[in-house]
């Protein structure tokens, strides 16, 4: 797949209006014990990154779901207006208490995070049926819609007289029907980008969506000018199942596919990255020194995994491997100790709580087995805590990143860099991350529990040259790609798209 000749245009966003749109936003707002308005930090890797970007871009207003009772509230006092809060512009979007649900709970996360995940246990799963329409037509659709019109409102509100058109950025599979909304709302000179966070499968895996969203949510991608991804695997399966289940013209080499309306749409990959001055100066501040003399006294080497309990991050094939390594080495038996840092997600979702149980079994059951007087073989640790996490980073002797599947995994970049002891990198074939760090990690097929206790093992004895070999050849790779980089990449793009449709 050929990039555009970045040298076509200059910094789009220098002239024009900037709109980040995505479900989780920077902020979330709650009350504090005396009545006062508080925030913290949003969830999630994408927000970091996202932060990054608005941030660079000073005038870019991002709208983003109202989650908590406050965000509501800030959302009813400014609806089209920016909230300003740490040098960012928010505009929280109410949606319907229902409708907001059934996108999230029943139709994006189950279903489209399944799909493109691979997650189905396809002779029992998933068993479509009218549930499924209704969450579609009366959740996610609706939702996404109420997404183009904050996007529409807030242009309005704009002063009068403000250059350019507006360049709306669009993130990941919550808001895939919002690019055929802001089309109509908007019209043909609106420049709108879709980026997908997470992998897209073959035409085959797509198929498994009912005809009605298969079809809908590429029909609404291809209303964009650009379709983004983390990967040229993913890029590549995109354009396959636009062509084969749109019957559309599309070049894969090129990444141009031309929708049924004859706009010319962009397939790219900007592999996402992290901001490693930030991760350098969290790994210095009070808090993350205060959590590390928790880390320091664990017994033995550090094996680490931070994930959000998600089916996707094979946590628990992780543990079985663990044990099974245990099993054949007991030399190691008090040599380790495994902190696996696994952060509750979407918790109402029946699949998620079974697997959150799934993961307490798994752990209960390896410690019983192997635990000492002084030792406990897994340390579980699901406090919201990131101060814990990137002291963790600091002190890992292996990481474990064994995801089933994975859009990027941001953990795999963030801890790379903060580690100060030359930590090895376990890194399944099948994380986005592994097209760029593939080669200086121990590379797991996620299925096989016994090649992952091997590894696991491998990489617990490695000697140290080839440590520092691979520490340092890993932390060059993510610094030659920052998150400046990405959104650079993506600005050039946009200005060239510009320049060549005018
Ligand atoms: C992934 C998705 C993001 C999402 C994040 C956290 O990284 O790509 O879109 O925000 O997970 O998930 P949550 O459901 O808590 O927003």
């Amino acid at each position: 797949m050929t990039a555009q000749d970045p040298s076509a245009g200059g910094d789009a966003g220098t002239e024009t209006r900037v709109f980040i749109v995505s479900n989780r936003g920077p902020v979330t707002f709650s009350r504090g014990e005396s009545g006062e308005r508080e925030y913290s930090r949003g969830a999630g890797g994408l927000v970091t990154a996202l932060n990054a970007v608005a941030r660079r871009k000073s005038e870019a207003v991002w709208i983003a779901s109202a989650q908590s009772e406050e965000d509501v509230r800030v959302a009813r006092e400014s609806p089209d207006e920016p909230y300003e809060v740490e040098g960012l512009k928010v505009v929280l979007v109410e949606h319907d208490g229902e409708a907001y649900d059934l996108m999230y709970n029943r139709l994006a996360n189950p279903l489209l995070w399944f799909v493109q995940h691979a997650l189905y246990d396809q002779p029992y799963a998933p068993a479509l049926g009218d549930d499924t329409k209704r969450a579609w037509e009366e959740g996610y659709v609706l939702v996404d819609e109420n997404f183009a019109e904050a996007v529409a409102r807030t242009l309005q509100a704009q002063e009068e007289g403000v250059a350019g058109e507006p360049v709306i950025l669009v993130h990941d599979y919550q808001l895939y029907m919002t690019p055929l909304a802001l089309r109509e709302r908007l019209g043909d000179e609106a420049f709108i980008s879709l980026f997908v966070h997470i992998p897209w499968p073959e035409p085959e895996g797509w198929r498994v969506l009912p005809s009605y969203a298969r079809e809908g949510v590429l029909k609404s991608l291809l209303e964009a000018n650009v379709v983004a991804f983390h990967t040229e695997s993913y890029a590549r399966n995109f354009v396959r199942t636009a062509r084969e289940v749109l019957g559309v013209e599309a070049d894969e080499e090129k990444g141009v596919v031309r929708s049924e309306s004859g706009r010319e749409v962009w397939v790219r990959a900007y592999p996402i990255s992290i901001d490693p001055n930030e991760f350098e100066e969290l790994a210095r501040s009070d808090k993350v020194l205060q959590e590390e003399e928790t880390v320091r006294d664990l017994p033995g080497k550090l094996l680490l995994r931070v994930d959000r309990m998600d089916l996707s991050k094979n946590i628990v094939r992780g543990f079985h491997a663990y044990d099974r390594m245990l099993e054949r080495h007991p030399e190691m038996l008090e040599q380790v100790t495994f902190l696996a840092r696994c952060q509750p997600s979407r918790e109402d979702i029946p699949e998620y709580a079974r697997y959150a149980e799934a993961i307490q079994e798994a752990v209960e059951e390896v410690n019983e087995k192997h635990a000492t007087d002084s030792w406990e073989p897994i340390v579980l640790s699901m406090e919201d805590n990131f101060p814990l996490s990137v002291a963790s980073y600091k002190n890992y002797d292996v990481l474990l990143v064994n995801a089933v599947r994975d859009g990027m995994n941001l953990i795999a970049k963030e801890a790379v860099v903060a580690n100060e002891k030359n930590g090895v990198l376990i890194l399944s074939e099948n994380a986005g991350a592994h097209e760029e760090l593939g080669e200086h990690a121990l590379t797991v097929n996620p299925f096989d529990v016994d090649e992952q206790a091997d590894a696991l093992r491998e990489a617990l004895t490695m000697p140290d040259d080839e440590r520092a070999r691979r520490a340092e050849a890993l932390e060059q790779t993510i610094r030659s790609n920052t998150i400046e980089e990405w959104a650079e990449a993506q600005l050039k793009d946009i200005a060239a798209y510009r320049e060549r449709h005018g």
